[in-house]
């Protein structure tokens, strides 16, 4: 008799961090359903890894709660983020903070309350949350992003204490800088090089290989937060050192 696959939720799966996790949950022998708004990309992802493509914008909660409605989700990546326009608060417009807010935080904790429910009842799961380390220290022109990571990672540490004896693992990944296309939209072609290339950033694969270690530590085990940053970047701050030659 063939086993079924435990089933993954990645949101966010269509680029960089969520892409890369999609892709090892798949290749570790997990059903993974696929989430982003780019029908597009899922569709190559679903031909070449041969995952579920569901193509959702989070920010709609009805067609977010019919897609998983009987779903009967194993592990659950809430990923999917953006960072708005790198300027002083004072100079933000309201529906970059509001997106932000929504995007970053809302839907993750959305999300979360579609699928825990069944993870209860069945005694077994795993949350997962991406954070930053914008949301453990301060960043200059980042107070919304930081916001939302801060409170994601607060969410994230008081659900595990209403999970404790349930067998629901939590985790936090505090992400530092990894390379992705999270700046595509707020940075030029060049900037974003610069910024990747100078301190060798971390690669969306290492975050992968990371979650899957976590994932399969022994069911006693739930590490509830890891910080993945690149060597050079300061703990905690925004600084980085530079790179030898
Ligand atoms: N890169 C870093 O240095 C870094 C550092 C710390 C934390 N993080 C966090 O890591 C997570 C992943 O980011 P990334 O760096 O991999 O960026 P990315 O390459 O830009 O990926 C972001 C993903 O979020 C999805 N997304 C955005 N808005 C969405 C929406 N409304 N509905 C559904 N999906 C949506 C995008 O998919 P579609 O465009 O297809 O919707 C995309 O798949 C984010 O939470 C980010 O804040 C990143």
């Amino acid at each position: 008799m063939t086993q079924k696959k435990p089933l993954a939720l990645v949101t966010g799966a269509t680029s960089g961090i969520g892409k890369a996790i999609t892709f090892a949950l798949a290749g570790a022998g997990h059903e993974v359903i696929a989430l982003g708004r780019s029908a597009a990309t899922l569709e190559k992802m679903q031909s070449t890894a041969g995952v579920r493509p569901l193509a959702v914008d989070l920010t709609d909660r009805e067609a977010l709660s019919s897609a998983l409605d009987g779903e009967e989700i194993d592990v659950l990546v809430n990923n999917a983020g953006i960072i708005p326009p790198v300027v002083g608060f004072a100079d933000m417009a309201q529906p970059d903070i509001d997106a932000t807010l929504e995007v970053n935080l809302s839907a993750a904790i959305a999300v979360t309350r579609l699928v825990l429910p069944g993870m209860m009842a069945r005694k077994r799961g795993h949350l997962f949350f991406t954070g930053s380390t914008a949301g453990q220290a301060p960043f200059p022109n980042m107070a919304v992003y930081g916001a939302s990571k801060a409170a994601i990672s607060s969410f994230a540490a008081a659900l595990r204490c209403d999970l404790c004896g349930s067998n629901v693992r939590v985790t936090e990944i505090v992400a530092g800088r990894v390379e992705t296309a999270l700046y595509r939209d707020v940075l030029s072609d060049q900037a974003r090089k610069g910024m990747y290339q100078a301190f060798d950033a971390v690669q969306p694969e290492d975050v992968a290989q990371m979650l899957l270690s976590v994932l399969q530590m022994p069911q006693h085990v739930d590490v509830t937060r890891f910080d993945i940053l690149p060597t050079a970047q300061f703990t905690g701050g925004g600084g980085f050192a530079k790179k030898e030659d």
